[in-house]
Order: structure tokens, then C-alpha cells, then sequence
């Protein structure tokens, strides 16, 4: 029996509400015991004292690349940068090559994560894959939904572009309803933000740049949380960035729908003016948009309107960034700066409790996608996160473990990282900052 003991921790459960100082003992990769002091052998002894450990974080939002885009991001590196970034589980889109729309393109991701070389190169972070919605992620023709759901899928998504046909998203969604799974949607509506390359406001006029409107996001939010009241079916809203979008989930959370919502870290960071001053390196879609939506995010954040917090790591290469804003690749990694910019922005000052944070991390993202992971429930497969929330430190991207370098956030002091995490029990010591991958 292999025994775990994590002595003296701050101990953060949102499931279970726990909120307590103790320690947590794992027998053989489950939780056997949480809260008070042990004395039990263990093989394994760490101390956490002032550390805060909590169930191992979720990223239900994530690009792998693999397979077909490996010269950004493998499954290794990708999960690489999730373990050292505080994430024991990913949710992996599909805009892959081939494109994941296939029960055995699910298997094959599966396979991947689970092979030899992958676990060689770390202790990964457990890889959970959706399936598209349409085939080809062309927005024609449904994939064979149920043959992946039973393959493994957590849900279905055509994330990166929006299926304009809404009876297309009528029929997956009556599905979701019939049986339970997540129509996780990207909200742009094609023709209005065709060429867009930013959020159209000021900035996109003063560098004379084509900006998308937030009525493109709006729209089809609205669209998906109407087609979710007419089906039954759970429409999840990925990377909400306007305050129309907050506004129309609020909406329709009061009327009932089955609709979930999350948003990641630059959305409720950074502004569109940020585009003047990073270039590609702020270019994402949905875009940055302006302070109004960024207060309203926070705003949906706070009062649970947005349910999760997700990164949408988007690895892209350096040289495929250097194209210039009008050519350059959407999206900027995100794994190994959430914590600290969750801490930082969130928690100190003062939107959300640590505990609230943590929730829209852990519990709440299992829920949404159906996992039984994201929580201390003894039993529950250990899967932990142990977090300095004092620890102050500059991001250092160029020590990422990622294979790409695209984030607005390099150099940044922040304050709150990720020092280690458990996967089954194992324990994997890599921090945000000490990665040794060359891009
Ligand atoms: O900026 C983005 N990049 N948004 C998406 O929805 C897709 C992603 C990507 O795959 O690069």
C-alpha cells in the first residue's frame, strides 16, 4: 500500500464545503482521510504547512494540438504545462488534424495521453477529450454523437468557429437533452466579424484594423440560450467576453435554461487597448473587448452567472505570431497563468473568495462536464493542488513547458503559483516557472 501524508495544509474542498487547517492522507492514489493530524505511517510525508491544498484544478478548456499541429503543442507538452501550472485534468477541443469527430479519433486521443511516452515524460495531467459537433468542424453534417460519448467524449464542441446553422445546433441540443452531455458553444456570428481581427471599437479604428462588434457574440449567445430552453438540452457558453453575453446568461439562468458559462483570465484582465501594446500576442477570439465588458465579466464572476473559469490555451508558434495582426493565428496559452492571475486579480482584490475561486476550478467544471474528479470526497481518486498563495514571482515564459510562447502576461509579478500536484497520488513537483522546453 502506498501511503500519502500532506501535513498542516489549508485545506480548500468547495464539494464538501472544507475550509479547514489539517492534513489529508492518500492510500493507494484515493483519499482515505481529510482534516485533522495523523499519525499513521506514511511512505510519503509532506509539509504544508501555510500552503493551501485543494482537489486538483480543472481546465475544461484547452487546445492540444495533437494530433496534427505537434509543432505547437503535444499531448506531452500540453499536459506538461497543465501539471506545472496547477491543472491534474484538462478538456481537450477538437480542432485537431484530423478533426476529433469520431469515436476513434476520441480512443486515439485517449491512447495518446495514456501511451508510455507521454507518461514518461511526466506525470501528466489526465486528458479528457470532446468530440466536435459537426463533421470537419464544417458546420454541415452531425457527427455520430452518441458513438463518442460512449468513446470517452465529455461533451461536443466546434470551438474556433461557431455552427451558423441553427438547425444543426437544434438537433445536437435535443440530443444533450435526451442524453446529458455539454454543448460547449464558441459565440461568433461569421458574417458579422468576417476579417475581424480585434474587438471594432476605438483602438481597432485608430489602428485601422477590421474589429469584430460585440453583437457577434451576443447574438449567437442569445441564439444557443433560446435553442437550449426549446430543446432541454445543457448549452455551455465557452470564453464569455462581453457584457451583452454576461447579461444574456444572467437571462437565462432566471428563466430556467440549462446553460452554463465560463470565462478565462484575459477576458477579465485585459482590454482591447492591450492590442497596441502586445500585437498578436493579445489577438484571440472572441477578442479583448473594453473595460465595460471587462467589469461586466468580473461582475458575472462574482454573482455565479459565469459558473467556471478556463483558460483556452491556445498554443501558437512564435513564427506563426510574427505574421502581423491581420494573418497571425488566434489565441494565447493560458495553463501556467491562470493560478497566479486567478490570485491576483480575482482573489486579492476581493471579487471572489479563495474558496469561490477554487470552486470555479474544481467542483463546479467536474459538474459541468461530468467528471469524478475535482473534489477530496474520501474515495475520490487523489487528484491535488497544492498552492503558495504568498508566493510572489515574474512569469517567465521563455521557462514554460509549453512548446509555444503566445501569452500577453510574460514578465508580469503576481502573486499566488501552484507549487505542486498529486495525479492518483503521485506526486509531480514542476512549478509554473521551471520549464526547460525551447519553443
Ligand atoms: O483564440 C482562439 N484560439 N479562440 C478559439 O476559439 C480557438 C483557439 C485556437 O484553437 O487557436
Amino acid at each position: 500500500m502506498n501511503r500519502v501524508l500532506i501535513r498542516n495544509g489549508h485545506i480548500i474542498d468547495p464539494a464538501n464545503n472544507v475550509d479547514l487547517v489539517g492534513d489529508v492522507f492518500i492510500t493507494d492514489g484515493k483519499i482515505a482521510k481529510v482534516g485533522g493530524n495523523h499519525t499513521e505511517n506514511a511512505d510519503h510525508v509532506i509539509d504544508a504547512t501555510y500552503l493551501t491544498v485543494t482537489p486538483g484544478l480543472i481546465d475544461m478548456h484547452v487546445h492540444l494540438r495533437e494530433p496534427g499541429f505537434e509543432h505547437k503543442e503535444t499531448i506531452a507538452t500540453g499536459t506538461a504545462a497543465a501539471s506545472g501550472g496547477g491543472f491534474t485534468s484538462v478538456v481537450c477541443m477538437a480542432n485537431t488534424s484530423p478533426v476529433t469527430d469520431s469515436p476513434d479519433r476520441i480512443k486515439r486521443i485517449y491512447e495518446i495521453a495514456n501511451s508510455k511516452s507521454v507518461q514518461l515524460n511526466s506525470v501528466t495531467a489526465n486528458v479528457f477529450p470532446v468530440g466536435s459537433i459537426t463533421k470537419n468542424l464544417a458546420g454541415e453534417e452531425l457527427t455520430d454523437i452518441r458513438s463518442m460519448l460512449s468513446a470517452g467524449a465529455v461533451g461536443v464542441s466546434d470551438d474556433g468557429v461557431t455552427v451558423m446553422n441553427s438547425a444543426l445546433m437544434c438537433e445536437a441540443l435535443k440530443l444533450s437533452a435526451e442524453f446529458d452531455f455539454p454543448v460547449m458553444v464558441h459565440c461568433e456570428e461569421h458574417n458579422l466579424n468576417a476579417g475581424a481581427v480585434m474587438n471594432l471599437g476605438e483602438t481597432s479604428r485608430k489602428l485601422n484594423l477590421v474589429g469584430s462588434p460585440n453583437a457577434a457574440e451576443d447574438i449567437i449567445v442569445a441564439r444557443d440560450i433560446m435553442l437550449a430552453e426549446l430543446t432541454g438540452g445543457h448549452v455551455h457558453i465557452l470564453h464569455v467576453s462581453t457584457a451583452g453575453a454576461v447579461e444574456l446568461v444572467r437571462w437565462g439562468k432566471q428563466r430556467g435554461v440549462n446553460v452554463t458559462a465560463e470565462a478565462c483570465p484575459h477576458h477579465w484582465i485585459l482590454t482591447d487597448t492591450e492590442v497596441e501594446k502586445q500585437g498578436t500576442n493579445a489577438k484571440m477570439h472572441p477578442p479583448l473587448r473594453t473595460q465595460r465588458d471587462v467589469d461586466a465579466v468580473l461582475e458575472g464572476l462574482c454573482d455565479g452567472t459565469i459558473d467556471a473559469i478556463a483558460t483556452d490555451h491556445a498554443p501558437h508558434t512564435p513564427s506563426e505570431k510574427a505574421l502581423g495582426m491581420k494573418d497571425a493565428p488566434n489565441g494565447i496559452i493560458g495553463l501556467e497563468t491562470c493560478i497566479p492571475l486567478v490570485i491576483t486579480y480575482l482573489v486579492e482584490t476581493g471579487h471572489l473568495t479563495l474558496n469561490e475561486a477554487i470552486a470555479k476550478l474544481t467542483n463546479i467544471p467536474a459538474k459541468i462536464v461530468g467528471l469524478d474528479r475535482g473534489t477530496l470526497s474520501i474515495g475520490a481518486v487523489a487528484d491535488i493542488t497544492i498552492i503558495d498563495t504568498q508566493k510572489t514571482a515574474k512569469v517567465d515564459i521563455d521557462k514554460s513547458y509549453s512548446k509555444s510562447r503566445n501569452t500577453p502576461f510574460d514578465g508580469w509579478q503576481l502573486k499566488g503559483w501552484s507549487v505542486m500536484t498529486f495525479q492518483k497520488g503521485i506526486q509531480n513537483k514542476r512549478t509554473p516557472t521551471d520549464g526547460t522546453n525551447k519553443g
